[in-house]
């Protein structure tokens, strides 16, 4: 490693950092992050955090997972890489859709389609959703429904579907036949509407609006988060992902459920579909599937959809769509390892648990620091606070507060992440007690030094 002062003179001046301008990165540098073990992130200078992002989500066993190394170590030996498109495979890959099978049995979901991440699994489930409905001969099914709020990575097609316009003007005019209806975020909404059962039935009245007046034949599929993440963690009441199915089902629209974030325990669930007892079209997944040590995804395709493909001999299935790393051997040996520790640790059992305390100790932060307007969570280990400047009117913090806040909890203790008024907390799923009162603590420095 080059020596801490050339890291520091030259950090953010040769390269652009994701969702943050440039200019913003030479001002403010970013934490140069080198080390890290167990729950727990080193810096340059030495300081060592619990890491309550859990790298971004993803990195759901920590980062001491030694038989997820040892098989990325152990593949590197036997086939590095070779691609899966048309008349070639390998074992990893072949063994992985197997165990994924298993997996996501419960979720009605029996086929995978491989790939380097979620942005990548979004685009598939997309475009797979048009051509199932070409494949059944009604070609006019194009649009896509989701939610506002929404997040669903950066590619073109899910930059479309996103429901926030930080991700979607500097990059528009994005894919036409795009629609939203509002979320059901109980702090904020158009109806006025605090009750969350109440709230659902309106969304999902806008749903059923929205798909009268596009018209059914028009619609290919309906995308959503069973609980929205990096909209600021908003899970919605249990009667909505179900009535966004049927309403799906009765009018052929496909549904597909984005699960990067919430597939393989986070939600205290084993998927955020099982929570709700949802079996949906398709789901997308990435992130925790190799618990971040190799980038990787996977779009789940559900029995029927599969079927059609599957039994099509006008070469309209023929699937055009794919990438180079699409099923690679070391992501798929890495995946393979993931499941099997993910699975035997039982980390959807400890999400819950130690959500529960994440979130009690963060309605606690609420009772005492006033610029907490709104606390979310409840549903294993995802939780937000939402800042004001105000709480009678909810008007928003200043741009600087929520920085402030993840500074302070930083030098205490806890990396938190900040996303426009919200501190969003996706810490790894094998955290402990102890590492909860920590991140807490740090926090409550945060909010004093306000
Ligand atoms: C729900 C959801 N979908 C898609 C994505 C995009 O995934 P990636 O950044 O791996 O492309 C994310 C990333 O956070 C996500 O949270």
């Amino acid at each position: 490693m080059k020596d801490s002062n050339y890291l520091k003179a030259n950090n953010a001046r040769s390269l652009w950092h994701p969702m943050t301008a440039p200019s913003d990165s030479l001002k403010n540098p970013p934490v140069i992050v080198t080390g890290a073990h167990g729950v727990r992130i080193r810096d340059l200078d030495g300081h060592e955090v619990v890491d309550a992002v859990g790298g971004l989500w993803n990195v759901n066993l920590g980062y001491s997972c030694q038989p997820v190394k040892d098989a990325i170590a152990r593949q590197l030996d036997q086939l590095p890489y070779y691609s899966t498109f048309r008349g070639t495979t390998n074992d990893q890959v072949i063994e992985l859709a197997e165990e994924l099978r298993d997996f996501f049995a419960p979720d009605g979901l029996t086929r995978a389609f491989f790939t380097s991440g979620g942005s990548d699994s979004v685009e598939t489930a997309l475009r797979l959703a048009r051509q199932y409905h070409k494949i059944r001969g009604e070609a006019g099914r194009t649009k896509f429904l989701s939610l506002k709020k929404g997040y669903h990575g950066t590619h073109m097609g899910g930059a479309s579907v996103n429901g926030n316009a930080n991700f979607r003007t500097q990059y528009e005019p994005l894919l036409p036949g795009c629609f939203h209806i509002p979320a059901p975020y109980t702090y904020r909404n158009p109806f006025n509407e605090a009750d969350p059962a109440r709230l659902a039935q309106m969304c999902l009245q806008a749903l059923e609006d929205e798909i009268a007046f596009q018209g059914t034949g028009t619609i290919a599929a309906f995308i959503m988060e069973p609980i929205l993440g990096a909209g600021g963690v908003i899970p919605p009441h249990e009667s909505f992902m179900p009535g966004v199915a049927a309403l799906c089902r009765k009018n052929g629209i496909l549904l597909i459920a984005d699960e990067v974030i919430t597939a393989f325990g986070r939600t205290g669930a084993w998927t955020g579909s099982r929570l709700w007892g949802v079996q949906p079209d398709f789901a997308c997944t990435a992130k925790a599937i190799t618990n971040a040590y190799f980038p990787f995804g996977a779009t789940m395709i559900a029995e029927g959809v599969a079927e059609m493909f599957e039994r099509d001999e006008s070469g309209k299935a023929a699937i055009g769509h794919g990438y180079t790393y699409s099923g690679h051997p070391v992501g798929a040996a890495a995946a393979l390892a993931c499941l099997a520790e993910t699975k035997r640790q039982k980390v959807n059992e400890n999400a819950a648990a130690r959500g529960r305390e994440l979130h009690e100790g963060l309605l606690a932060l609420q009772a005492k620091h006033a610029a907490i307007g709104d606390v979310r969570g409840g549903h294993g280990l995802m939780c937000a606070m939402e800042l004001v400047a105000d709480r009678a009117t909810k008007r928003p913090a200043d741009k600087a507060v929520p920085g402030k806040v993840q500074q302070v909890a930083y030098e205490a203790g806890a990396m938190v992440r900040v996303s426009g008024p919200n501190i969003i907390l996706s810490p790894p799923l094998v955290l402990t007690s102890a590492d909860v009162q920590i991140i807490i603590a740090a926090l409550d420095k945060g909010f004093a030094s306000l």
